[in-house]
């Protein structure tokens, strides 16, 4: 099946060399060398990173109407690219958008990230993981403050989407890379199941998924993690003023009320 969805694609783009790098429930992600139209290798949006791209493919899914099938691929992908577009727009650290093929369910975007020194590419859980493993009691290299900072960066992040009302709407360690070996400075990716919106249950949400991902992904340090992204997630709303502090305080209040009903529900379930 999968094999046969990467063909397709291969065909209809046969001089574009693909690497199938994840598989979700709704795209492929594949890494390829080529821009859309420049010389393979070229990477105008990152010399250090030339010619990587990422290719996120939505197929056609078989158990949906073909007429519905392409309706709902073309319009997840183009609100996709829509998103990235707007949060370069708005500064907003993110994959730039290269290129879209709404009706086709293709997104050509830049790639972020680095590779590991276990040679796996550097999201968020798999720095996390690393670190965790070289970690003890003396030397906890998972709790340095370049761990803090980058935690402090991704609740920067989250906070400026949702100053300017947009929810990401799946925050898990996964769809947090870090771009940058030197700096270590983290982006947000996978806007898939993004959506603007100004009420504060859907913020809640959005900080609410994130910390149950941190919590079962990294147990040990998730609430140190979990404390270090909100400080950043505060910080940027008290930048904004009293606006800013406003929407915090809602966002907050809300989020707490989100947690008990979580904890109610794992209680009774
Ligand atoms: N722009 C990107 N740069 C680097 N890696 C990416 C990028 N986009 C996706 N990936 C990798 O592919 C994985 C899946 O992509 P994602 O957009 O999250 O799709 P899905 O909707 O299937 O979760 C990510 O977790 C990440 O490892
Ligand atoms: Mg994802």
């Amino acid at each position: 099946m999968r094999d046969q969805i990467v063909d397709d694609l291969q065909l209809r783009i046969p001089t574009v060399p693909l690497r199938l790098i994840s598989q979700g429930a709704e795209a492929l992600i594949f890494m390829t060398n080529q821009h859309p139209y420049l010389p393979a290798g070229v990477n105008p949006c990152d010399v250090d990173n030339p010619g990587k791209y990422i290719i996120k493919y939505r197929p056609p899914k078989p158990y949906r109407h073909p007429k519905l099938d392409k309706r709902i691929t073309a319009t997840r992908t183009s609100s996709e690219a829509k998103l990235l577009h707007k949060l370069y727009q708005l500064g907003v650290k993110a994959p730039k958008l290269i290129a879209i093929d709404a009706p086709n369910g293709l997104i050509w975007m830049e790639f972020l990230g680095y590779q590991l020194p276990d040679m796996r590419y550097s999201s968020l859980k798999n720095w996390l993981w690393l670190l965790e493993r070289e970690s003890d009691r003396d030397h906890p290299v998972a709790l340095a403050d370049n761990v803090k900072d980058c935690c402090n960066g991704i609740g920067r992040s989250i906070g400026v989407l949702h100053l300017h009302g947009i929810v990401h709407g799946d925050l898990t360690t996964s769809n947090i890379v870090l771009t940058d070996e030197a700096t270590l400075k983290p982006s947000l990716i996978d806007f898939g199941l993004s959506s603007y919106s100004g009420l504060p249950e859907d913020r809640a949400v959005d900080l609410y998924v994130l910390e149950r991902a941190l919590k079962s992904t990294h147990p040990v340090y998730a609430e140190k993690y979990w404390e270090w992204i909100l400080d950043g997630y505060h910080d940027v709303h008290e930048e904004d003023g009293k606006r800013g502090r406003k929407k915090y305080s809602e966002t907050i209040s809300r989020f707490k009320e989100v947690r008990m009903r979580g904890r109610k529900r794992t209680m009774i379930g």
